[in-house]
């Protein structure tokens, strides 16, 4: 009896508190990345009339993402990230358009109702916890909006003067004026907070709190993180109690590491990495292998916590991956690399289409025209998903394990991360006549099967796998055949009561008891 009442409070956290999810729990996720605006219509209206050119909004709401949830969850997705929630700029149209992507802030404290109503909010978040899914929502932190540097702060949640730094231009590269001068620039300016103030400290902390309470919000991804001072971030997200992952747009690794610890951030996006799988797998491109392999010791060396990176290809300021690698497996080899080394895997709406957009507003594309379609991106997305989640609730610490190349030629590379064999190429889809040999650890003549192609590869001497690329540059992911049961993949059989959805209590629990996996 006493047992059971301890075990009883030992679960009660997390059958209590489905949200406020911590970074722990982030770790074991795969994000979905949408833009409201642009993901799904209401029953009945015209398919045909979005066009990202024209700037404005399409007729997304909160409630078409409700209802059109299957789409992600089928594709093994267990968390969301959507476009920011607060209220925006209310004026005629600007010669950027409308804030139909809700980055234009005005009073942070009122929800923005071209989405929808707070009750319509609270229905998603709770739509996605009945579904084990987490919700994450993009917070504008570092600026307003505004059509003059010498605004009226009468429609702003902080209406003091002495709440804003006074207007310059940003000087690039100065980190002061980074953090205190203005984005945006003289035609739509973003006034920049004082997050030195504490009238703003204190007020914003009430507001996230009160915001991530309100809509059981499970996760936060923090705009322009790197514009604000990094010590602004512990109190906030403190204040939250949930994950946050920052925006800091920096390639460099040295730069952007300083963004994440108990001193900043618990996570930020990947953008090192994102520049790494361009130089290596983007066609054409430079195809650099070196250059990926180079970021991979970097980001080891001087990350504090890889597994909680955000590892992403495209996003709502990027080019879309086939704007300038048209090649589908250049994608395919880019992408199986964000699910299968360290970190968590985002994937932002429609690359499973094979949207094309160039940057902001082409990016931005309405989701759907494709139909929603089961492409072969799509179900490359869904397996990896799958496959993920198998290994994530399964015991053999794959998740905590940390990835080590084994291999790297001009056109390839070879990694492991826990008992899994990744082998990438940049060769593309035309076949070649060429192999890639990786050295594991696996011991000779154990049979591993590749879970993307479920063709058997036997390990040779020396632990020796080889790939050949006669059909192409196909990813291949070799685990060995005796950890795939239950996994679902390849003719192996399903766990009861698991499946490619997400499992979030369930989860949580198995792996904070250290058992084996959910059956
Ligand atoms: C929307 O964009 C299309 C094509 O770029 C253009 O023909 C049309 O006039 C635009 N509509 C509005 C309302 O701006
Ligand atoms: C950096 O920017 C700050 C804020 O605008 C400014 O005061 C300072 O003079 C700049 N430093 C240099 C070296 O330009
Ligand atoms: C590849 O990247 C490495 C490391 O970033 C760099 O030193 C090298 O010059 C690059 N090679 C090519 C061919 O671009
Ligand atoms: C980009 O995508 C659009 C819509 O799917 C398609 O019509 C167009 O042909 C694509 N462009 C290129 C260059 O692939
Ligand atoms: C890149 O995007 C631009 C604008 O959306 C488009 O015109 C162009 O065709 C795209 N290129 C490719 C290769 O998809
Ligand atoms: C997509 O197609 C694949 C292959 O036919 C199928 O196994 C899978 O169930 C489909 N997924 C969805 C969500 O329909
Ligand atoms: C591939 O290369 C090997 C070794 O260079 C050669 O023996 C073989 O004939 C080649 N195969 C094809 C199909 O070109
Ligand atoms: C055996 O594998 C190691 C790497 O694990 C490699 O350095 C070595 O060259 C291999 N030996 C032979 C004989 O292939
Ligand atoms: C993974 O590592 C973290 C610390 O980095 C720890 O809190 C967590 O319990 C570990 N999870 C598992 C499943 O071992």
């Amino acid at each position: 009896m006493q047992q059971y009442i301890q075990s009883l409070l030992l679960l009660l956290p997390f059958l209590t508190s489905v949200f406020a999810a911590t970074a722990e729990q982030w770790r074991a996720r795969s994000i979905y990345q949408i833009i409201t605006d642009r993901y799904a219509l209401p029953p009945g209206a015209d398919l045909h009339s979005c066009n990202p050119g024209n700037q404005t909004w399409c007729g997304g709401t909160w409630k078409t993402v409700r209802e059109n949830l299957d789409y992600i969850q089928n594709a093994g997705f267990t968390a969301v990230w959507i476009s920011p929630t607060s209220q925006n700029y209310q004026g005629p149209r600007t010669p950027y358009g409308d804030p139909y992507h809700g980055y234009w802030i005005a009073d942070a404290t009122k929800l923005n109702d071209r989405f929808g109503t707070a009750e319509d909010l609270q229905a998603l978040s709770a739509e996605l916890h009945r579904r084990g899914m987490y919700l994450m929502v993009d917070v504008v932190v570092n600026n307003v909006m505004s059509l003059s540097t010498h605004p009226d702060l009468s429609p702003y949640m902080f209406k003091d003067p002495s709440q804003y730094h006074p207007y310059c231009p940003i000087q690039w590269g100065n980190i002061t004026s980074e953090q205190d001068c203005w984005l945006g620039d003289l035609t739509v300016p973003l006034p920049d907070l004082n997050t030195q103030n504490a009238d703003v400290v204190s007020g914003y902390s009430t507001w996230i709190s009160g915001l991530v309470k309100e809509f059981q919000i499970d996760g936060l991804r923090i705009d322009a993180a790197k514009h604000v001072n990094m010590d602004f971030w512990p109190a906030f997200c403190g204040a939250a109690g949930v994950f946050c992952i920052g925006e800091v747009f920096d390639d460099d690794v040295g730069q952007a590491s300083q963004w994440q610890g108990p001193q900043a951030l618990d996570s930020i996006l990947n953008y090192p990495m994102y520049g790494a799988l361009v130089e290596a797998f983007a066609i054409p491109g430079s195809r650099n292998i070196s250059a990926l392999n180079n970021k991979i010791a970097q980001s080891k060396a001087m990350f504090k916590d890889t597994g909680l990176m955000g590892n992403f290809l495209e996003d709502q300021d990027l080019p879309r991956w086939a704007n300038f690698s048209v090649d589908k497996q250049s994608l395919y080899n880019a992408m199986v690399f964000n699910f299968m080394s360290d970190g968590i895997p985002i994937v932002y709406y429609g690359q499973e289409q094979g949207f094309n957009g160039s940057g902001d507003p082409w990016n931005r594309e309405p989701l759907w025209p494709s139909g929603y379609a089961n492409t072969s991106t799509y179900q490359l997305m869904s397996t990896l998903n799958m496959f993920r989640n198998f290994l994530v609730n399964g015991n053999t610490g794959w998740l905590n394990s940390s990835m080590k190349v084994l291999t790297t030629t001009p056109y390839g590379i070879g990694f492991i991360k826990g008992d899994v064999v990744t082998i990438l190429t940049n060769i593309g889809s035309p076949p070649q006549n060429v192999s890639v040999a990786v050295y594991t650890p696996f011991q000779e003549e154990i049979a591993t099967t590749d879970i993307l192609s479920c063709r058997q590869y036997v390990v040779g001497s020396n632990g020796t796998v080889v790939v050949s690329y006669e059909g192409g540059g196909a990813p291949a992911i070799l685990c060995p055949d005796e950890l795939l049961h239950n996994s679902g993949l390849c003719g192996y059989e399903q766990a009861h009561g698991s499946s490619r959805k997400a499992q979030v209590q369930m989860t949580v629990i198995v792996s904070s008891c250290n058992s084996s996996p959910v059956s």
